[in-house]
């Protein structure tokens, strides 16, 4: 067990091949507040956005480079396979199908995965995405104090033959919905879903690199054959929000994940400040994991590494945050450049398709 557990994600990374685009599904339709507009600044031609909650709050943070060109990726070992965000009750869940498929976005769900609600849905790069219920938590099926202990083998009616798809289908908000309601607000990630062929070594490495805690042991309730570990920032008690990063366990022989278009670039856990990160650096060397030098990025500070299947890992601070070089009422209005880029700004702000 590590020595520094993180409380959990700090920002997940994507790819967009279309800055608008992707602002009017995030923004718009899933009502996500910008927190920055800036760009990527190991490749300043390209934008970075940054979505999130409460002035982007780690946790809630999601974040796009956009590739233009990028041709599109697809998911498998090494990579992310879907992006959960939270919403808290099955009823506002049923509202986001509604003003999804009303705005054309094929939905799938919600299906109940015992834990939480879950529906499916992709962006449209075709990043899958899942709006999952905050409740009713990992806690039915084994004892609060006591997770992640037994492989537990999901119930019969879970798996999808037992499913119902009519109803399934049919189970929608009975009104439009087109503005976003109080409850329907999105509250950040709710769990990350990657693939690894080798459950017990990405396990070793999330447990003793980030101090992450099995919380549940199953199968995948969508074919009741591939394993499926879930971990979380876990004291024995009580599982921290926004930090479940769940894992399917495929065979050898199934494909590795393609970077592009529609891919999680990389996830970022959290460091509470820099002396800590600098513990997490000497403390990830000791395990012989490589770990790259401090790269400011204006509102945290970042270290790199790779899990042993190959996704790339970030650790960033809490702070300074996004308030650093605009107030908080007006946060993603402008674009922002760190200061070594600023004498580009012209140059910069020509090559970007304005957002509109
Ligand atoms: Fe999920
Ligand atoms: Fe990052």
């Amino acid at each position: 067990m590590s020595p520094l557990k993180t409380s959990g994600f700090h920002h997940i990374t994507m790819v967009s091949t279309d800055a608008p685009r992707t602002l009017a599904f995030y923004g718009t339709l899933l009502g996500l507040g910008m927190v920055k507009k800036t760009v990527n600044f190991d490749d300043p031609a390209a934008y970075h956005l940054y979505f999130g909650d409460d002035g982007g709050r780690p946790g809630t943070i999601l974040t796009f480079f956009e590739w233009r060109h990028a041709q599109r990726g697809h998911w498998g070992v090494g990579g992310v396979h879907h992006l959960a965000l939270g919403v808290a009750t099955p009823e506002a869940q049923l509202k986001w199908k509604r003003r999804l498929t009303d705005a054309g976005i094929p939905v799938n769900g919600p299906i109940d995965r015992g834990y939480f609600k879950s529906m499916y849905f992709a962006d449209p790069d075709g990043q899958v995405l899942e709006i999952a219920t905050a409740g009713p938590g990992y806690a039915i099926d084994e004892p609060a104090d006591a997770l992640g202990r037994k492989l537990l083998v999901p119930s019969q009616e879970r798996l999808p033959d037992a499913r119902d798809e009519k109803a399934i289908a049919a189970a929608t908000h009975p009104e439009p919905v087109p503005a976003i309601t109080p409850d329907m607000r999105l509250q950040g990630i709710h769990h990350i879903t990657a693939i690894t062929d080798d459950l017990d070594r990405a396990g070793d490495f999330y447990e003793s690199a980030l101090g992450l805690s099995l919380v549940k042991k199953t199968y995948n309730q969508d074919d009741a054959v591939t394993k499926h570990y879930f971990w979380a920032s876990y004291d024995g008690h009580t599982v921290e929000p926004h930090s479940s990063m769940t894992l399917f366990g495929w065979g050898k022989a199934q494909g590795r994940a393609r970077q592009g278009a529609g891919q999680t670039h990389h996830i970022a856990f959290r460091a509470e400040d820099r002396e800590q990160q600098a513990e997490w650096s000497d403390h990830l060397r000791s395990l012989g994991i490589e770990v790259t030098a401090v790269a400011d990025r204006t509102y945290f500070e970042s270290i790199y590494f790779e899990s042993p299947d190959g996704l790339l890992v970030e650790i960033a601070t809490d702070g300074p945050g996004f308030t650093v070089d605009e107030p908080i009422e007006q946060l993603g209005g402008a674009l922002k450049l760190p200061a070594w880029l600023e004498n580009r700004r012209p140059d910069i702000e020509g090559a970007l398709v304005p957002l509109g």
